[in-house]
This record gives C-alpha cells, sequence and structure tokens, in this order.
C-alpha cells in the first residue's frame, strides 16, 4: 500500500516532469499580484480581426490556438504570439495566418453554452523563452470554490493614462458552480466555470474574451477556463464565466490532429465548500425585471470582444441597459481597483 502510494507519487512527478507544456520559465510569481512583464504569460495569443485587436486565446501546440467560440467573425484572423504590448514594438513576437477555424458544433450564441473555438495556424511557431504552450485541465479535473487562477488579456479596465498597451494580469478565485448558479438564476451549465471575488473588483472585461485562465501545480501552467461572458465586469456576485477546458478533452484532441497537446489532471484537494452553498434569492430584483436580465445577460452585457477593445465599446449596447449611470460608476470603480491591482 505504501510502496503503492511511493510509486503513484514518483510516476506523478515524471509526468509532470516531462510534460511540454505550461512552462513560462521568466514567470517567478507563486501568489502575488503585479504588472504582467514580458514572457510571463507565454502561450497568451492576441486575436486580430481585419487589422484590429479583437480576442485573446491560448497556444496549445505548435499548430493551433484555443479561443472562445463568439470570438469568431467573418474577417481575417491574425493571430500574434511572444507579444507584451499592443501598439509598442514587442522583438519577441511572430505572427500567423488562420486557415482553419473549428467552432464547436453545439455552441449556443443566446446561451453560451460551448463557447469554445480552435484556429489552426498557417505555419507551425518555434518555442521560445516569450512562446509556449499552455497544458489544458484534462477531463474529469475539479477546480474547487476558492482555487486561485489567473486571467490575462488586452481587454477592457486598462490604465487610461497609458492606454492600456501591456498585457495585464489578475487572480481571481474559482467560483463554484452551485454559488455560481445562484448568482446567475441557473444559467451556468456544466461546460462553464466562475471565477471572481464575491465583492467584485477584479475581473476579465470586454477585449479578453477567448483568453485563457490558468492555474498553478508544480512548476506547470494549467488552462481551468476560456473567458466567456459576464454580467457586466468585476460587479460584485456577479462572476465571470469562462468554457470549462476540461469538459472538451475529447474534442480537442480529436480535431487538433495532434498528439502534443498537453492534458494535465487536476485535482483539488479536501472538500470543496461550493456543495453546501445556500442559494438565497432576493426577495425583489430592484433594478431589472427578469426579462430585462435574460435580454442583457444574452445580449447586451457580455465581457467582450468590441471592436475597439474600449472599457464602453460602442456605446451602444451598454445604452441598451437603463442604468447606464450605475454602470458608469462601477466601470470607474472597476478602472480603480485595476490600476491598484496594476501597482502592487
Ligand atoms: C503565415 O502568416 C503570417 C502572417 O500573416 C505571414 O507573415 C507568413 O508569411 C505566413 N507563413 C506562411 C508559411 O504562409
Ligand atoms: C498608468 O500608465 C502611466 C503612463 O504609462 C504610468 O505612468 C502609470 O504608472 C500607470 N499606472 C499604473 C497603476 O499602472
Ligand atoms: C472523438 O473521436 C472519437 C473516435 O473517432 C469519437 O468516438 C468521439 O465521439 C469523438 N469525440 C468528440 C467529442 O468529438
Ligand atoms: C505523436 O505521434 C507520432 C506518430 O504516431 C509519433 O511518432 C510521435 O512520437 C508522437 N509524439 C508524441 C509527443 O507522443
Ligand atoms: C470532508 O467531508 C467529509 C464528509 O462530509 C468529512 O467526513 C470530512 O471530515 C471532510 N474533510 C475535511 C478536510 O473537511
Amino acid at each position: 500500500m505504501a510502496l503503492h502510494q511511493i510509486l503513484c507519487g514518483f510516476a506523478v512527478v515524471v509526468a509532470l516532469l516531462t510534460k511540454a507544456c505550461g512552462k513560462a520559465t521568466l514567470n517567478p510569481r507563486i501568489v502575488g499580484g503585479q504588472n504582467s512583464s514580458p514572457g510571463s504569460w507565454p502561450w497568451q495569443a492576441d486575436l486580430y480581426l481585419d487589422g484590429t485587436h479583437h480576442c485573446g486565446g491560448s497556444l496549445i501546440n505548435e499548430h493551433w490556438v484555443l479561443t472562445a467560440a463568439h470570438c469568431i467573425a467573418e474577417g481575417s484572423l491574425v493571430v500574434y504570439l511572444g507579444r507584451h504590448s499592443l501598439s509598442g514594438s514587442n522583438v519577441n513576437e511572430v505572427s500567423r495566418a488562420v486557415v482553419k477555424v473549428i467552432t464547436h458544433p453545439h455552441y449556443d450564441p443566446l446561451t453560451y453554452d460551448n463557447d469554445i473555438a480552435l484556429l489552426k495556424l498557417n505555419d507551425s511557431v518555434s518555442f521560445t523563452d516569450y512562446i509556449q504552450p499552455v497544458c489544458l485541465a484534462s477531463e474529469g479535473s475539479t477546480f474547487h470554490a476558492g482555487t486561485i487562477n489567473w486571467v490575462t488579456g488586452w481587454g477592457a479596465t486598462r490604465n487610461i493614462s497609458n492606454n492600456g498597451d501591456i498585457l495585464q494580469e489578475v487572480d481571481v478565485p474559482i467560483t463554484g458552480h452551485n454559488e455560481c448558479n445562484c448568482y446567475y438564476h441557473d444559467q451556468i451549465t456544466k461546460n462553464m466555470i466562475c471565477a471572481g471575488y464575491k465583492e467584485g473588483g477584479k475581473d476579465s472585461c470586454q477585449g479578453d474574451s477567448g483568453g485563457p485562465m490558468v492555474t498553478k501545480m508544480g512548476q506547470i501552467w494549467i488552462q481551468s477556463g476560456v473567458v466567456s461572458f459576464g454580467d457586466g465586469c468585476a460587479v460584485a456576485m456577479k462572476p465571470g464565466v469562462y468554457a470549462r477546458v476540461s469538459e472538451y478533452e475529447d474534442w480537442i484532441s480529436n480535431h487538433t490532429e495532434s498528439n502534443t497537446t498537453g492534458f494535465v489532471y487536476f485535482q483539488s484537494s479536501g472538500n470543496d465548500t461550493d456543495a453546501h452553498f445556500t442559494c438565497v434569492k432576493p426577495t425583489f430584483t430592484p433594478h431589472f425585471t427578469t426579462d430585462d436580465y435574460h435580454h442583457f445577460t444574452t445580449d447586451d452585457y457580455h465581457h467582450f470582444t468590441t471592436e475597439d477593445g474600449s472599457i464602453f465599446g460602442s456605446g451602444e449596447s451598454v445604452m441598451h441597459f437603463s442604468h447606464f449611470n450605475h454602470f458608469i460608476s462601477l466601470c470607474a470603480l472597476v478602472l480603480s481597483l485595476w490600476a491598484l491591482a496594476g501597482s502592487e
């Protein structure tokens, strides 16, 4: 028994040591918060649509990038890897045209179920300290409430004074499935995973969509989610919602024509406090009716891809929301908190 456990532990260590994914030699972090430095997130992809920043993504092997299905649009898609700054010069950067797009066949644009897609690059990329594939959470992986994850992107809630150029990073704890479903009125499917602070303040936002949420295990980083949607950004009791990567091991393996994608099993230890979460539904909803709610969660109020990548997007969708001022003040709060997080 004891020997068995030792051998098993040894096998796990060997398996981890030989993994060719999830390594960020230039990322010294264990847990903490600071601006992203070059090479910290070497799998981060910047997806351009017709010449402008559109979405994020993650490199999963030398030929494929994972992103969100809602990021797929008509036009010319180009992926940048090894990028740190949106508009500055990036000496470690390479670009690749997208030659094939595979959107999940069961992606539902109304509910955002299965919000995941694969992009095939026109040419393989060579791995460097600044360009590395991430590991993906394998089927059955468990992420208990509170597990710290990191989300990265060039989306909204940037430091306005430098026009949000540098890749942003933020740490967020996993919100359990029961708790998240409570906040989102049972719209969270088993294909989604949520993360954020109950009090809000840190989150992914417009323009981060398709980018990775990762967690660290030993020396490697494992992608747990793909930025999908949220009700506003960094709003209290509205965590960010991500496509749950571990639900797609088969689908990704089947379509990437490659045995080099690194799937790693992630298991949280102990008991998940989410199992005992009791949902206390508010007795009244002061700001909107059920109909409004549905309207803006499926249509108006996602994180996402705006043409200009700014926090207010075109302004049009935001205007549908009758509590515009409320939104503005939340955004101001988000911005200041991000600025705080970034300056730690
Ligand atoms: C792949 O796409 C990039 C970016 O569009 C381009 O610079 C490069 O020449 C292309 N490579 C091949 C082999 O077509
Ligand atoms: C915001 O950007 C300005 C200009 O680049 C810089 O001086 C400042 O330190 C940045 N603030 C934070 C909090 O990152
Ligand atoms: C993956 O491929 C296998 C073998 O062809 C097939 O049985 C399975 O249904 C596929 N799974 C997905 C999710 O595409
Ligand atoms: C992938 O498959 C090919 C052909 O089956 C094999 O030669 C190669 O060693 C495999 N690579 C890995 C990393 O398993
Ligand atoms: C986990 O839950 C089980 C069953 O509810 C309980 O017996 C055990 O003490 C719990 N363990 C921890 C570490 O809380």
